[in-house]
């Protein structure tokens, strides 16, 4: 109702917005949703509060309206969210959007309600540190592949050091990734997000209110810190918290069983987020990745996770399968370690951890195709290199 309120009062008294650069997530069924953001200030005008959306290619003029909900935007006093969240589309459908009446059109697409031909996404994190070209390359490489969505493991903007948090750093990343998250120059890519310790204020063991821009950004003005994104009966997907705003035990670590347990029949099931229970660079006893590894991975282990995509460690890693800490061809794959713009580091527990099959440094990002018979992994370079190739074919009960 505040959020109503507040867009009304704003439509009536700032008749002068702008609306700025655009982003798409998902924050409840990926088959039949899609939320459309966007950055506004207070010389946006009142039909830059609107989305007019149709299915693409329709040829007589029915758009449909819809007033976004417009939330504060924590970083920036002097900006605003808009938000609108699109319900009721047809399955595996694109549709063509716009802000405003003779604005530029751009495009979504929706995911498919069954996995009949293979469905490919990408996953990665630690995107934005200092040098915005290390981003951008890595974006036109990732929209290049045309993924369904891109699923980032925090760190995204590094808007926060210590306990500053700089808006102009968040604004940068949105910028960049309007400009490059692209597919035929207007189909903008979906992100799913969750936060890192450089997107909560004070970095670990915080509260909600610490992580309020990552939260208006990415999450709905009513969602939950964590979630689970379900795609048909194909998919899982499990965005968790690590400790930075939420703790990694208690009501998550409940919530996280609770829905693993609905998912016996799910095909696929992934988790991300940002700490490694199993790094690359950081030691093992390193206390935020023990206190991941003591708490989520027995978890993973009794209701059989599939991948665990893990960043933080700015280095690229798999781990053997592993189940109860120990190499077992049953257990679950954690791959990742976050170099999406980063410079790569050297994974220096490399030597010495028996949990780890492969280990680089290098920039990268995982690009992941389910189908119906498999699930697989090819790790890419920024300049189109394949580091790396995993899959697991999936066995008939
Ligand atoms: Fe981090």
């Amino acid at each position: 109702m505040f959020y109503r309120l507040f867009a009304l009062f704003s439509l009536i008294f700032c008749s002068n917005l702008y609306g700025g650069d655009i982003w798409l997530t998902w924050q409840n069924d990926p088959t039949s949703t899609m939320v459309i953001s966007w950055l506004s200030s207070k010389e946006t005008k009142p039909a830059h509060l609107f989305v007019s959306y149709r299915k693409y290619g329709s040829e007589d003029d029915s758009w449909s309206k819809f007033l976004s909900t417009i939330i504060p935007f924590p970083a920036d006093e002097d900006k605003f969210i808009c938000y609108a969240e699109l319900l009721g589309l047809e399955a595996d459908t694109e549709y063509e959007f716009r802000i405003k009446n003779n604005e530029e059109i751009y495009r979504f697409k929706t995911a498919p309600n069954t996995i009949d031909k293979p469905i490919s996404f990408i996953v990665g994190g630690d995107t934005l540190e200092d040098n915005t070209s290390l981003f951008k390359v890595t974006n036109k490489r990732a929209a290049k592949y045309e993924p369904l969505f891109v699923a980032i493991g925090g760190d995204i903007a590094y808007a926060v050091t210590n306990t500053k948090e700089d808006p102009r750093r968040w604004q940068k990343w949105l910028e960049i990734w309007f400009e490059t998250m692209r597919i035929d120059s207007n189909r903008l890519i979906p992100i799913v997000a969750v936060p890192g310790n450089h997107d909560v204020r004070g970095g670990f063991d915080r509260a909600h209110k610490d992580a309020e821009t990552f939260y208006a950004l990415f999450r709905s003005p009513t969602r939950r810190e964590y979630t689970v994104l379900r795609f048909g009966t194909y998919l899982s997907l499990y965005l968790l918290d690590s400790g930075h705003a939420i703790p990694v035990n208690g009501v998550q670590k409940v919530w996280l069983q609770e829905e693993l347990k609905k998912d016996a029949l799910m095909l696929h099931r992934m988790a991300v987020y940002h700490v490694p229970a199993y790094p690359s660079v950081s030691t093992l006893d390193q206390k935020y990745c023990a206190r991941v590894r003591k708490h989520w991975p027995p978890i993973f282990d009794k209701y059989d996770l599939h991948f665990a995509f893990e960043n933080h460690d700015h280095a690229y890693k798999r781990t053997h399968p592993l189940r109860n800490n120990k190499v077992n061809s049953k257990g679950v794959v954690y791959i990742g370690d976050g170099s999406w713009g980063t410079n790569p580091r050297l994974p220096i527990q490399a030597p010495n951890a028996q949990y780890l099959a492969e280990t680089r440094s290098e920039q990268q990002f995982c690009y992941v195709t389910i189908s119906k018979k498999k699930r697989s992994i090819e790790v890419v370079t920024p300049d189109g290199r394949v580091l790396d190739k995993y899959s697991q074919t999936i066995k008939k009960k």
